[in-house]
C-alpha cells in the first residue's frame, strides 16, 4: 500500500523533541499504517543547535521562529515539545490556520490557557492530542483492560506517587534552558503540573472523574538565583505536592509528587484496590504488572508478577518475541501509531485536548486547595 505523507513541524529539540522524533521515525517500521510522518521541519530559537538536531534526526529543514513554522503551507501537523509557556500560543496559532496539533503535557500553564486551546482546536475541527504517554505502556493499557472487564470489582482505593530528587541542592538556579521547570512564569506550577499531571491523567483514565480534593504543597527552597536575570529571586513553584481525592465512583485516593525524595529519579507508581482484585504498577519495572485476585484458589492465592511481553498483551505483537522487553521510548511510538490509525478512520484519539483539560481542572483544584486549606471541587468537563 502506498502510504500518505503527514508533514510534521516539530517545536523543541530537547528531551521530548527526541522522544517524538524517534516515534515519527520508527512508527511505520513496526505498525502497518496508511499515514507516514515526514520530518519536514524542526524549530527552536538557536539556529546552530537546531541545524545540528535536524541533521542528526533527518529533518528536511529548520526554523528559528515557530510563527514561521506554523504558517508554512507544506506542514500538516504542528507538534509542540517546548516548555509550558509556549503551548497555548503555538497551539492556538496552529489550529487557527487549520493545522493538526499535538501538544506535550500539561496542556496549559493554567486552566484559562488550556480552555482557550480546547476551544480553538474544536472550533477549527482539527485533529488534536496531548502526549500523556504513560497510557501507552503495555502494562498500563492492560490495567485499563482488566478494570474495564470488571475484574477488580468495585474500586475502593487509588494510590499514586511520582518521586524525584534532582532539585534538593539550594545552589541549583532557576530559569533558562534545562531549568525552566523551576520558573513559575514558564512552568505554571511545580510538581503539580509536571509530575502529578501524569498521575492524574492515568487515574482519570483508569478510575473515572475526581469530584473533590484537599491538598498541601511546599516550596522547600524559597529563593534561587535566576539564570536569565542573574538575580536571586523568589521561587514560585511547588517543590512537593500531596492531595487526597474522592472519585465520582466512591473510591478514595492519595497522590504525592516531589523532587525532594532522595534516591528516587522517576519513581512513578500506582496501586488500585478493588473488591476482588488489586493492581500495582511501577515505572522502574514498567514491563511488569502486579496482580492479586482474591478469587484464586486459597492455597495458590498471592500477588502475580505478570511479564507484559506476550503477543496477546497490548501493543506487544508489534515488537520482538515473547519474553523480550520494550521501554520508555516505545510509549511515544504507540501513541503515534494510535494517532495515525485514528486519522485513517477519521476518529479522535485519546487523550484529546478536551480530555487533557480534565487533568488541568484537577491540578487547578489541587493548587486552589493548597492555598485555601479547604476541600475544593474539581470543575467538570462539559
Ligand atoms: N510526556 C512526558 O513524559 C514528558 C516528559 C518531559 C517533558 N514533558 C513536557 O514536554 C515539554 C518540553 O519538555 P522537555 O523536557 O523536552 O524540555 P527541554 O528543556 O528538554 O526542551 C525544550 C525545547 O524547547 C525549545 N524552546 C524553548 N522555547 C522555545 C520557543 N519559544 N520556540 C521554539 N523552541 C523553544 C528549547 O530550545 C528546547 O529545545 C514540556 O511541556 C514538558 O512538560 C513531557
Amino acid at each position: 500500500m502506498a502510504r500518505k505523507n503527514l508533514n510534521i513541524g516539530l517545536v523543541g529539540y530537547g528531551f521530548m523533541g527526541r522522544t517524538h522524533s524517534n516515534a515519527f521515525r520508527q512508527v511505520n517500521r513496526f505498525f502497518d499504517l496508511e499515514y507516514q510522518p515526514v520530518l519536514k521541519a524542526v524549530c527552536a530559537r538557536d539556529g546552530e543547535k537546531v541545524k545540528a538536531f535536524a541533521a542528526q534526526w533527518g529533518f528536511d529543514s529548520v526554523e528559528t521562529d515557530w510563527r514561521t513554522l506554523v504558517t508554512r503551507p507544506d506542514i500538516d501537523l504542528i507538534d509542540i515539545a517546548s516548555p509550558n509557556d509556549t503551548h497555548a500560543e503555538i497551539a492556538i496559532a496552529a489550529a487557527g490556520v487549520g493545522k493538526m496539533v499535538l501538544c506535550e503535557k500539561p496542556l496549559g500553564r493554567n486552566v484559562a490557557e488550556a480552555e482557550r486551546m480546547v476551544e480553538t482546536v474544536e472550533k477549527a475541527g482539527t485533529a488534536n492530542m496531548a502526549w500523556y504517554n504513560y497510557r501507552r505502556v503495555p502494562a498500563v493499557t492492560l490495567a485499563k483492560q482488566l478494570i474495564d472487564e470488571g475484574r477488580l470489582g468495585r474500586i475502593f482505593h487509588y494510590r499514586a506517587k511520582f518521586l524525584q530528587d534532582w532539585t534538593i541542592s539550594k545552589d541549583l538556579p532557576q530559569g533558562g534552558a534545562a531549568l525552566w521547570r523551576l520558573d513559575v512564569n514558564v512552568a505554571g506550577s511545580g510538581v503539580t503540573g509536571d509530575l502529578l499531571a501524569h498521575c492524574i491523567d492515568t487515574a482519570l483514565w483508569l478510575n473515572g472523574p475526581i469530584d473533590q480534593v484537599t491538598a498541601m504543597t511546599e516550596t522547600f527552597i524559597k529563593e534561587r538565583k535566576h539564570n536569565l536575570t542573574g538575580k536571586v529571586e523568589k521561587v514560585g513553584i511547588d517543590d512537593a505536592s500531596a492531595f487526597l481525592a474522592r472519585f465520582s465512583n466512591g473510591s478514595l485516593a492519595t497522590f504525592e509528587a516531589t523532587r525532594y525524595a532522595r534516591g528516587h529519579k522517576a519513581l512513578y507508581t500506582f496501586e488500585i484496590n478493588g473488591e476482588h482484585a488489586s493492581i500495582l504498577w511501577d515505572l522502574h519495572d514498567l514491563h511488569r504488572l502486579q496482580f492479586f485476585d482474591h478469587r484464586d484458589e486459597g492455597r495458590l492465592r498471592g500477588w502475580r508478577s505478570l511479564h507484559i511481553t506476550d503477543g496477546d498483551h497490548p501493543y506487544m505483537k508489534h515488537w520482538w518475541v515473547p519474553g523480550l522487553q520494550i521501554g520508555y521510548e516505545h510509549t511515544f511510538i504507540h501513541q503515534m501509531a494510535d494517532f495515525l490509525q485514528g486519522l485513517s478512520e477519521g476518529k479522535p484519539v485519546a487523550p484529546s485536548f478536551r480530555e487533557a483539560l480534565a487533568t488541568d481542572y484537577v491540578t487547578d483544584a489541587v493548587l486552589r486547595s493548597a492555598a485555601s486549606g479547604r476541600w475544593e471541587h474539581v470543575k467538570k468537563l462539559v
